[in-house]
């Protein structure tokens, strides 16, 4: 059974999903099923990855993380999404992009998640 949001990777051919309507059923890709990313607050290496949120007067913007994060081709953040009140935007970002994105949203709101995905280190959230 899945639930809203959760994004899933298959371990063999990369696809990684989210989902958008919860179900009852297994999600597959090549045959297995495929595995629910865990969603990490707390860094713990040099390097930085849970988002810091910056509130302006027009709208978020979003850093990875407390120190940039590398921006390289074989390493770098694919993309940053927020999501407020149920408002979802997404940027998907390429090596050599600074990793911030500034989202403009209205205020006021009453609840807002962060979340990013590193190429090689997973699936981050605001603490
Ligand atoms: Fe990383």
């Amino acid at each position: 059974m899945t639930e809203l949001n959760q994004i899933y990777r298959c371990k063999i051919c990369e696809n990684i999903i989210e989902v958008v309507h919860a179900g009852i059923g297994e999600l597959v890709c090549c045959g297995q099923p495929m595995s629910l990313l865990n969603e990490f607050n707390e860094d713990s290496g040099a390097e930085k990855h849970v988002p810091v949120i910056e509130e302006t007067d027009s709208g978020f913007k979003v850093k990875v993380g407390s120190i940039p994060h590398p921006m390289e081709d074989d390493h770098y953040i694919e993309w940053i999404e927020i999501n407020v009140d149920g408002l979802v935007c997404r940027r998907f970002l390429n090596s050599g992009d600074e990793p911030e994105v500034f989202f403009e949203i209205d205020s006021p709101y009453e609840s807002i998640n962060v979340r990013e995905y590193c190429n090689i280190h997973g699936l981050w959230k605001s603490s």
